[in-house]
């Protein structure tokens, strides 16, 4: 079955099809980056313009590159949630617009789920990471809205057990680079002169959740703390001998974010006793998440490639196949939700 999976959540215009939920026949990703990096940040209305203009020739390239036309497509997904509501309601009218006419089936997808299930696609020539996986895994699920720790007993199981109780950690990656007017978006900025950088120039605090470290809070994560450190206090945790370069800046700050997520995300794996992890969206690109992940030899990481760490349609197609293939449907009045009440801790969703 050959899904087109069509994402425009937040600043990528995106289209995909996707053979059985794994084989990734063509993925087209147009970044609308240039045009918000002038304002250090996804700008909503632009957004929504440039899905609104871009959302035809994306998805016409997306189907030219599979030699396919509509008609050789067996469903449509789309994301409808969560993300910019401008934004989701292009791709997603769009989609269902598709569908309808060409009489096709129809599925809304969870973005959330998406990143979730990116590790489970196999780009050409690519492969299959996650062959002799087996539910249930503990997934990290980090991007520039969401820091959550779950177990992952189906593609669309998921039990939290952490998660942030302010900022995501994309968010303080992409807070701090806009202070220190690195560039947008931040994650990948930060990455790259964190290279350069030695991370013993700072010792950022790492956060207390002061509800317990054995209760309510034992795999949560918080970044308002680091963000503010990093941002206001920075003398403060400065230590002797090291200069204040940005790079310097980016590696100590970059080691602490990644710490304050293993730190729960071993606790986890400690816990439950589940040795696999699965990690998904933009922060799972990050180097030293993957670097430092990698140590712990006992457990086994896997990684989506780059390219299908931040938005794409594919992964979108990937999950509508799994629905459809259970012989879900979404109806035609199904609509966009900027929020989401799934994804909190104790909803299996
Ligand atoms: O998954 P994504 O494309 O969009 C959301 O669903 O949010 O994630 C975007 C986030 C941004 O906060 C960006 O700064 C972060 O992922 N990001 C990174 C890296 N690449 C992207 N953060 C840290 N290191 C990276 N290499
Ligand atoms: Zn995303």
């Amino acid at each position: 079955m050959r899904v087109l999976g069509i994402e425009s959540s937040c600043d990528e215009t995106a289209a995909a099809i996707v053979e059985d939920g794994k084989q990734i026949i063509s993925n087209v990703i147009a970044t609308q980056i240039p045009f918000h990096q002038i304002y250090n940040g996804v700008v909503p209305e632009i957004a929504s313009r440039k899905h609104a203009e871009w959302i035809l020739p994306v998805v016409s390239q997306a189907l030219e590159q599979a030699n396919m036309t509509l008609d050789d497509v067996d469903a449509i997904a789309c994301t409808n949630r969560p993300g910019l509501i401008g934004s989701l309601l292009m791709g997603l009218t769009f989609g269902k617009t598709l569908a309808w006419a060409k009489n096709k089936p129809f599925i809304a997808v969870n973005h959330m789920l998406g990143h979730l299930y990116a590790s489970n696609l196999i780009l050409p020539g690519g492969d299959d990471l996650m062959a002799g996986v087996e539910y249930p895994y503990l997934g990290l699920l980090v991007s520039g809205g969401h820091s959550i720790i779950c177990k992952v007993n189906d593609f669309d199981n998921i039990e939290v057990l952490g998660t942030t109780i302010d900022d995501a950690v994309g968010e303080a990656f992409d807070k701090v680079a806009k202070f220190y007017n690195l560039g947008y978006p931040g994650g990948v900025v930060i990455d790259r002169l964190a290279k350069n950088g030695d991370a013993r120039a700072a010792k950022f605090p790492m956060p207390k959740l002061d509800k317990g470290e054995s209760g309510e809070h034992r795999y949560d994560v918080s970044y308002s703390g680091l963000k503010t450190a990093v941002i206001n206090q920075l003398d403060q945790f400065w230590c002797e001998g090291y200069e204040k370069t940005n790079e310097n800046i980016c590696a100590a700050f970059q080691e602490t974010a990644v710490r304050i997520l293993l730190s729960r995300l071993f606790r986890a794996v400690d816990d439950t006793g589940i040795k696999t992890v699965v990690a998904g969206g933009g922060v799972a690109a990050n180097s030293r998440l993957r670097s430092m992940l990698a140590e712990r030899t006992d457990i086994k990481c896997i990684f989506p490639p780059l390219k299908l760490c931040t938005d794409n349609g594919a992964m979108i197609a990937g999950v509508g196949y799994r629905f459809l293939e259970r012989g879900d449907r979404s109806p035609w009045d199904t609509t966009a939700c900027a929020r989401v009440t799934e994804f909190k801790r104790g909803l299996k969703k």
